[in-house]
């Protein structure tokens, strides 16, 4: 299949990129920096904002699925990243008759969420970091799932708890809307993206992810994701 990864160079489309080279996919890596990206057989690389949509086009033509896995760096001022980005690879989906989209949200999504044997988590770290400090993201990732859901297309979204990288991928939980679980290894994420590229199992419909079987400290998620990144 030929893939179109929009945020390719970040912690999650490196991930992404590596393992759909390594299932045979052709991968087009859509980033601002091409020279982020090392050149490999199967990889195309094209310059692409997600605000620049005739760029996004480009990018977009002859592919046969779509993940967009942008994000930007914690911030309270307004953000549209993620609902720019839709706008302009939906558009560009359906000028190329391209169908199947996968767009990285969030489980904070989820307004009941609140992961089992996590005090610490939802009583200081969700209410003060994911509804205040990084709430604008949160927002504007709300008018990205709005914005897929009414597109037409078939669509995952695809709602990750808290990041962090793992050496490879585990036995990934999927369940719908969300999941009971504070982390998501970045390979889990990717693959289980990959994963459904085969089957129609979370078509239109929002599938979480988490990872069970390892895991990363609390405190060295917080310095290497929200202090480090900066
Ligand atoms: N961190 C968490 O715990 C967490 C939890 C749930 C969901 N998420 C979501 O997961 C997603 C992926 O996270 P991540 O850690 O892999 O992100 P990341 O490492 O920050 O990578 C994001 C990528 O998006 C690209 N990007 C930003 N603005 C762009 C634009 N205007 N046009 C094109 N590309 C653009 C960046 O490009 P450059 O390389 O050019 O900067 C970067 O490569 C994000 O949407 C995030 O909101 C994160």
């Amino acid at each position: 299949m030929r893939t179109v990864v929009f945020g390719a160079a970040g912690s999650t489309g490196r991930v992404l990129v590596e393992q759909a080279l390594a299932a045979g996919h052709q991968v087009v890596a859509a980033v601002r920096h091409p020279e982020k990206v090392e050149p490999r057989a199967g990889l195309t690389v094209v310059r692409a904002d997600v605000a620049d949509a005739a760029a996004v086009r480009t990018a977009v033509a002859g592919s046969d699925a779509v993940f967009s896995v942008v994000g930007g760096k914690p911030t309270r001022q307004p953000v549209e990243l993620h609902s720019t980005a839709a706008r302009t690879v939906i558009d560009a989906m359906h000028e190329h008759g391209v169908k199947r989209l996968f767009v990285v949200s969030s489980v904070v999504l989820e307004p009941g969420w609140r992961p089992s044997n996590a005090f610490f988590f939802n009583n200081v770290l969700d209410p003060v970091v994911n509804r205040v400090m990084v709430r604008t993201t949160h927002d504007d990732l709300r008018r990205m799932e709005q914005l897929v859901r009414a597109s037409g297309l078939d669509w995952t979204i695809v709602r990750p708890s808290g990041l962090f990288s793992n050496h490879a991928p585990t036995a990934y939980e999927l369940p719908e809307d969300q999941a009971d679980g504070l982390f998501t290894a970045r390979e889990d994420l990717a693959a289980s993206m990959l994963d459904q590229l085969s089957g129609d199992a979370f078509v239109r419909r929002v599938m979480a992810v988490i990872t069970t079987a390892v895991r990363p400290r609390i405190a060295r998620v917080i310095w290497r994701e929200a202090i480090m990144s900066r």
